[in-house]
C-alpha cells in the first residue's frame, strides 16, 4: 500500500510506458529529465530512419544509455518499428536476447515519422503470429489514416476497422492500445476479456479540444491522437483513477523544438517528461483518488508487461506551487514544457 497523508504520498517509483527520446542533441537534453523521475520507459522507435531491427534497437539503447546521468537507475525498454518487411525471426531473436520489450505498430502516415508504417495489415500477419507465440507485446498507435475519416473519429474507427480484426485473428497477441483519447477506447479496453490494455498520457487527462482551438490556436497542445471533447477527457480520468490494472501511464512525451511546433504546418507532440508526476498528482488529488496514483504510474504497467514493479520509491509532497521551466534548451533549440494551465502543488522530493 502507498504511504499516504493529505500532503504526502510515497509510491513505488514510476515507469513511463510510452516515451519519445529522439536522438542526437535532443536525446542528450531530454533523457536526464525522464531519468530523474522514472525508472523504466518504453522508448518509441520513430526516429528518422526508424528503428526496425534488433541490431538498430540495441545501438539506439546504447546511445540513450550514454546520456543517463551517473547514479541513475533509469533503463530504456526498447521497441522495434513494425514495417511490412519486418522479419519475424529478427524480432524473436531481439526479444530472446533481451533487447526489445515490445513492437510498435504505426499505421502508415498516422503521425510523426510514420511513413514506414503498415498499410496492408495482412503483410505483418506472420510477425504478429510470431509475437503471439513468444509473448512479445504489440504497442499500437490506434488511428486510421483514411483522409475521408474526420480526425476526431480516427481512434474510434480504428477500433472497429483494424484492432478488432487483428485481435480476432490473433487472440493470443498481447496488445497495448496507446495514448487512448476516447470514451470508445476506454469502453473497448474495459469490455475486453484478456490481452488488451491501454496507456493514457498526462496531457489527455488535462486538456480537451477547446484547449487547442478556443481563443486562438495553441500549437503546444496539439498532439496525436488529437485531444477530443470534454466527455472523453472525463472518461480517461475515470479510467486512470479507477484502479483497473488495464490502464497505465504512457506519457507520450514527444519533444519538438519550438521552431518545428510554431509553423504553418507544425509538429504534433506535447513535452511532459519534466512535470508529469506533479501534473498527475494534481489530477488524482482533485479527483479524490491519490491512493490510486501508484497503480496508474507504478503497478499496472509492469504487471501487464510481466515485469516486477520497481523496488525504489518516490515521495510526492503538497505545498506551495512548484514551478517548472517554461522551456528546456537543447542543442537543436528550445522545447516548450507542457503547461497544465493550473498551479502544481505536488512536487517530487
Ligand atoms: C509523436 C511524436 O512526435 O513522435 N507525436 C505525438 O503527437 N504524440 C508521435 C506519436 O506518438 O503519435
Ligand atoms: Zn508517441
Amino acid at each position: 500500500m502507498p504511504k499516504q497523508s493529505p500532503d504526502s504520498l510515497t509510491i513505488r517509483r514510476p515507469d513511463d510506458w510510452h516515451l519519445h527520446l529522439r536522438d542526437g542533441a535532443m536525446m542528450a537534453a531530454v533523457t536526464p529529465h525522464t531519468a530523474a523521475h522514472f525508472e523504466r520507459a518504453i522508448v518509441m522507435p520513430n526516429l528518422v530512419p526508424p528503428v526496425v531491427t534488433g541490431a538498430q534497437a540495441a545501438a539506439y539503447r546504447d546511445r540513450i544509455m550514454a546520456h543517463v546521468p551517473e547514479g541513475s537507475n533509469f533503463r530504456p525498454l526498447m521497441t522495434c518499428y513494425l514495417t511490412e518487411d519486418t522479419d519475424p525471426e529478427d524480432i524473436a531473436k531481439a526479444h530472446a536476447d533481451g533487447i526489445i520489450t515490445a513492437v510498435k505498430l504505426y499505421p502508415a502516415g498516422a503521425t510523426t515519422n510514420s511513413a514506414s508504417g503498415v498499410s496492408d495489415f495482412d503483410k505483418v500477419r506472420p510477425v504478429l503470429e510470431k509475437m503471439a507465440e513468444i509473448g512479445l507485446p504489440l504497442c499500437v498507435h490506434g488511428e486510421v489514416t483514411d483522409p475521408s475519416i474526420d480526425i476526431f473519429d480516427r481512434e474510434a474507427v480504428f477500433i472497429d476497422k483494424v484492432l478488432k480484426p487483428i485481435r480476432k485473428k490473433t487472440p493470443d497477441l498481447r496488445v497495448i492500445m496507446e495514448h487512448v483519447t476516447t470514451e470508445n477506447a476506454v469502453d473497448y479496453v474495459r469490455d475486453s476479456r484478456s490481452n488488451l490494455a491501454a496507456t493514457i498520457t498526462t496531457h489527455h487527462l488535462i486538456i480537451n479540444r477547446n484547449h487547442i482551438l478556443a481563443g486562438g490556436i495553441k500549437p503546444h497542445y496539439y498532439c496525436l491522437p488529437v485531444a477530443k471533447r470534454e466527455k472523453h477527457r472525463i472518461a480517461l480520468v475515470q479510467a486512470a483513477i479507477s484502479g483497473d490494472k488495464r490502464f497505465f501511464l504512457g506519457t507520450d512525451s514527444a519533444p519538438h523544438t519550438d521552431e518545428n511546433k510554431l509553423l504553418p504546418c507544425g509538429c504534433a507532440g506535447c513535452f511532459t517528461a519534466i512535470n508529469t508526476m506533479s501534473c498527475l498528482a494534481e489530477v488524482f488529488d482533485a479527483a479524490g483518488a491519490m491512493s490510486k496514483l501508484e497503480n496508474f504510474t507504478s503497478l499496472a504497467g509492469p504487471r501487464y508487461y510481466n515485469l516486477p514493479p520497481n523496488e525504489a520509491t518516490m515521495t510526492l509532497t503538497k505545498g506551495d506551487p512548484v514551478t517548472y521551466p517554461a522551456t528546456v534548451d537543447t542543442g537543436d533549440g528550445p522545447v516548450t514544457v507542457f503547461d497544465p494551465g493550473f498551479p502544481l502543488h505536488w512536487r517530487v522530493q
